[in-house]
């Protein structure tokens, strides 16, 4: 949650600090604010801060966007609100009494309220209702002129989570950094340094960044970037060239990031599986585990959040299937606090697009702190899943901006079907006949979704149909209930109808009274084994008003007399289908959202990476 972008070099860091505020506005967007260090009519430096509640774009008329704070060294943040409401006084940046120390920051402090009383005593005045304004007050009290010594003093201090970015008065063009469980990057460039919570932000004026490791502070000035340890040794580190160019981060001419991205899945599909083809077979040498280890494995546990949890939802029916694995999977809010039972040989696979989801981190941890190999398939490269999981399979699915993931859901499944693939193979369960047709189809899978795109039209029309809607049902069986959850949380977070993802057949267990007339039911068939009783739960739907809209390949009419509304998507295997069903879902999510007048790639109380419990 929060972006955090901060910049020290020959340029004035103003406009710079709006431009990278502006790429990590979908990380958090109730409020944002900039801090510069500037020479005041005598030739002193003061540090300048400039904050506004809402959207960055009042920040940026109140500054003339960043023309009428001058200096060229300063920090920024853009707020998703926890501790204390949406405000100014709230907003980041925070400093302490004087403006001697300046700091932004992402995650939470829990132990600000026994800190804030301390300073308090010392006669330290507070001005919000943040946990963050206690770290400048407290790196004020400890300053003795040397920054990274505060620093150090700070961190051994406070608890929780955090990525801060620092400025001190008394130290033109100097700016701090230090993380923990929460991400932060340096990037170097001719004109000058950044620090950045996320590599969008600083994509425009470089791809070589150091990824800043847990607890460890990082110093910027305009012409270098020094590294300490805890204990204020100086360290060495190696910088990593970001493949994504900048244009990735940029809408491209589409009117949303939604859009783009959900046009992009085809090629962060093959993006995805190509790398890991060769021969015809499926190659997995990055993940570092012997055949051997694949064999030993008698279980898998999946752990993730949000849609990487639908994911893993759907990589069961196909890993236990295929590879014949029995598949557990859990939420990774849940996973991490009810002592969970992994037994011997269970492998433990997270699924995170950021690689940064605080609770997906957390699971990695209880996991490995458990002694299990940890294999994590992640997005973000050099994110703290990435870096903390045993194995590491990376999606290829770029920067995804909008806060609805689309592009990187459809990489995680392809990652999940090849995964299968491969365990099924080294395993046995899967002939070579069968592999390869799993991986002939699964090449096909790009055109399928590029097919489904060219008949957006008519999603967009239903969408417009249906925009009025209070209330709606996704409902299907197996793998097309795990597709409906997918479809239900597209729909919810970007349109804000409330709308419940069922299991078809329990339906009529509770909450088939909810149905009324006119409501939407949208029934996902995909499985053919399947199609009779899901027709039947449609029918039970449709026999109490509701207004049936089915999703179902083509060649299946059999819900012709029953779905007031047919989506047809192409056939692909059963165990690949929500590849495609789920893109009419998230078309049909995006133009609903859009026919409401609503903000779709920045929807209300949501933000791109929950780094908070
Ligand atoms: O970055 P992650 O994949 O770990 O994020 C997990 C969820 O927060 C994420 O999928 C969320 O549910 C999306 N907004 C759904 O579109």
């Amino acid at each position: 949650m929060c972006g955090i972008v901060g910049y020290t070099g020959r340029e004035e860091a103003a406009p710079i600090l709006l431009d990278g505020l502006a790429r990590l506005e979908y990380r958090g967007y109730d409020s944002a604010g900039i801090a510069v260090q500037s020479r005041d009519a005598e030739g002193s430096m003061r540090t300048q801060v400039r904050k506004a509640k809402g959207r960055l774009k009042a920040l940026c008329e109140m500054t003339g966007n960043g023309r009428d704070v001058r200096g060229c060294c300063g920090i920024g943040h853009t707020r998703w609100a926890t501790h204390g409401e949406p405000s100014v006084a709230n907003a980041h940046p925070h400093s302490s009494g004087d403006r001697r120390v300046t700091v932004v920051h992402n995650g939470i402090i829990e132990n600000y309220r026994e800190i804030r009383e301390h300073l308090e005593k010392k006669g330290h005045v507070f001005t919000s209702d943040t946990d963050t304004e206690v770290v400048p007050h407290l790196l004020d009290d400890y300053y003795r002129g040397d920054p990274v010594e505060a620093i150090i003093r700070l961190i051994s201090r406070v608890r929780g989570s955090y990525a801060f970015g620092i400025i001190f008065s008394d130290r033109p063009g100097e700016l701090y950094a230090v993380r923990k469980d929460s991400p932060l990057i340096v990037g170097t460039a001719e004109d000058g340094n950044f620090i950045a919570s996320d590599v969008p932000a600083i994509l425009k004026y470089t791809r070589n960044v150091y990824l800043i490791d847990e607890l460890e502070i990082a110093k910027l000035t305009a012409d270098e970037v020094r590294f300490y340890n805890i204990d204020g040794e100086e360290i060495e580190k190696k910088a990593t060239l970001i493949e994504w160019d900048a244009k990735a981060a940029e809408k491209d001419g589409y009117e949303h990031f939604m859009l783009k991205e959900i046009h992009e899945q085809s090629q962060a599909i093959r993006r995805t599986i190509e790398p890991r083809l060769a021969d015809g077979r499926v190659v997995m040498d990055e993940l570092g585990m012997s055949e051997e280890e694949v064999r030993a494995v008698s279980r898998i546990h999946m752990v993730a959040c949000g849609s990487a949890y639908h994911v893993c939802m759907c990589a069961k029916t196909v890993f236990e299937e295929t590879a014949r694995i029995p598949v557990d999977v859990d939420l990774a809010s849940e996973f991490r606090y009810r002592n969970p039972i992994l037994l011997p040989n269970t492998l433990v696979i997270v699924v995170s697009q950021s690689g940064e989801t605080a609770d997906t981190l957390a699971a990695l941890r209880e996991a490995k702190a458990r002694g299990h190999r940890v294999l994590a398939i992640v997005n973000v490269v050099g994110s703290s899943i990435a870096r903390e999981a045993d194995s590491v399979f990376y999606t290829w699915a770029g920067p995804e901006i909008a806060v609805a993931t689309t592009k990187a859901y459809s990489a995680q499944l392809a990652a999940a079907y090849l995964l299968a693939i491969f365990f099924g193979k080294v395993r046995g369960t899967l002939n070579d006949a069968e592999a390869r047709k799993m991986i002939k189809e699964l090449q096909k899978l790009p055109a399928h979704v590029d097919r489904l795109l060219e008949e957006k039209k008519k999603v967009q029309l239903l969408a417009a149909k249906l925009a009025a809607a209070n209330d709606m049902f996704f409902i299907g069986r197996g793998l097309d209930y795990a597709i409906a959850m997918e479809a239900s949380l597209k729909c919810k977070e970007v349109s804000y109808i409330h709308s419940e993802a069922y299991a078809a057949g329990e339906l009529k267990h509770g909450s088939i009274s909810l149905i009324e007339e006119g409501m939407p039911v949208i029934g996902i068939a995909t499985q053919e084994d399947l199609y009779e009783k899901t027709r039947s739960n449609l029918v039970e739907c449709k026999s109490r008003g509701g207004f049936i809209i089915a999703v179902t390949p083509y060649g299946n009419y059999s819900l012709e007399g029953v779905a007031d509304e047919i989506i047809y998507v192409p056939k692909t295997l059963p165990a690949y289908m929500a590849s495609v069903a789920v893109v009419p879902m998230q078309l049909f999510a995006y133009y609903i959202s859009l026919a409401r007048g609503l903000d779709v790639d920045k929807p209300r109380n949501l933000a791109k990476s929950v780094t908070v419990e």
